[in-house]
């Protein structure tokens, strides 16, 4: 059990973020990464909708053999952790933005959770919000901006309007943090900086593979083999494929904190 591989899902190219740091924390673990992007995005569609689809993904990644799964889509994440936990026995593990600890490093100032309209809606995150009762945790809705990214690449012209746009009402002196709530952002930290100068990023992908990590450990289940990566297109298009491998060489920032 302990040599088979891991399956990482997403709907594109965002997991690929949370893939390459989890080869870093984890050298001798085999990857599936299941991108869906026949279905993308998520997240505009409804909970049902993203429920059944990434139930489908995640039976696919079950049927060929994993030992453990990552949910690394934070759309996916909120509507659908609960049932899929409660399906398999494996250790299921999701995305959660890191809204905790912005807020808990910084007490002034605005903490800005990007992430898409179907993540800010889902219960999950109110009750967060609710529970560290601060006013400036700010949700802030970006439809599109997920395929914006895979389509235009990051640092395009349209991906700096896209922002410049959704910034344009903040006094952005007054924000402090800038919370990652859509795996697929992590590839324009850079292009958010730029919007927002002196700001600290919270990017959730970090907490998600030591949990992955402390998960194999915990179930003694980390492998003694050799890092084997597997890429999947759920989309016939060749560009897919090459979208995939594209990302994985794309930067991205803090690569190293592993
Ligand atoms: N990477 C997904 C997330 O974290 C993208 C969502 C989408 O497909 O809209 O939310």
């Amino acid at each position: 059990m302990r040599n088979k591989p891991i399956g990482i899902f997403d709907t594109g190219i965002g997991g690929i973020s949370v893939l390459r740091t989890a080869k870093r924390a984890l050298p001798k673990e085999k990857f599936i990464y299941l991108a869906d992007f026949e279905n993308a995005p998520y997240g505009s569609k409804t909970k049902q909708e993203i429920l059944d689809l990434t139930l489908d993904n995640i039976k696919y990644l079950i049927d060929r053999g994993i030992k453990a799964a990552v949910i690394a889509c934070n759309t996916a994440t909120s509507a659908a952790i609960r049932d899929i936990r409660q399906a398999y026995s494996i250790p299921i593990i999701g995305m959660e933005p890191a809204i905790k600890p912005a807020s808990q490093k910084f007490t002034s100032g605005k903490t800005i959770v990007l992430a898409t309209p179907a993540t800010l809606k889902f219960m999950k995150y109110q009750k967060l919000y609710e529970s560290l009762g601060n006013t400036d945790v700010i949700p802030l809705e970006c439809p599109g901006l997920s395929r914006l990214i895979e389509e235009t690449k990051p640092n395009s012209i349209e991906i700096k309007n896209y922002l410049k746009n959704i910034f344009s009402s903040f006094d952005v002196k007054e924000i402090s943090a800038i919370v990652i709530g859509c795996t697929h952002y992590s590839f324009i930290e850079d292009d958010i900086s730029k919007q927002v100068s002196d700001v600290s990023i919270f990017d959730g992908r970090y907490g998600t593979v030591r949990y992955l990590k402390k998960a194999l450990e915990e179930n003694n289940l980390l492998s003694d083999g050799k890092q084997e990566t597997e890429l999947i297109s759920k989309h016939d298009d060749r560009k897919y494929q090459d979208l995939l491998i594209e990302f994985m060489k794309t930067p991205l920032k803090y690569e190293d904190n592993f």
